[in-house]
């Protein structure tokens, strides 16, 4: 996705995808004006951070759209092992444990997901 020319400076609410496209326990990525993100739905409350691990660089799942470890407690980085905390991104275990993951700004209007990027 892209964002008209001209609106790339002044960060603003972008439509997403419809809520009920990431179930309970599910996460999915999307690139948003460059910007690679994921999203994570937490029994029905949704998360979404940048794609990119605080301490490499580099993005974290397994497969497209595969985020979290098996238990779908943490998401986890597909490379180290590395566990983050949902709600906040914080790193708990691993190479980058103490820093997080940037979260970025989320929403649902009428049943759409409305997210905020840099
Ligand atoms: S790239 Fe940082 S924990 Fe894997």
């Amino acid at each position: 996705m892209t964002l008209p020319e001209g609106q790339a400076t002044t960060p603003q609410w972008y439509p997403l995808c419809p809520a009920d496209a990431i179930g309970t326990g599910q996460s999915k990525q999307f690139s948003i004006n460059g910007t690679a993100l994921f999203v994570v739905n937490q029994g029905g409350c949704y998360f979404a951070f940048e794609n990119r691990c605080p301490h490499l660089g580099i993005e974290l799942q397994w497969q497209p759209d595969r985020f979290l470890d098996a238990e779908g407690e943490f998401i986890q980085c597909s490379t180290h092992g590395a566990l983050f905390l949902i709600e906040d991104g914080e790193c708990i275990a691993g190479p980058c444990r103490g820093q997080s993951l940037r979260p970025l700004p989320i929403k649902t209007d009428a049943g759409q997901l409305l997210i905020k990027v840099p």
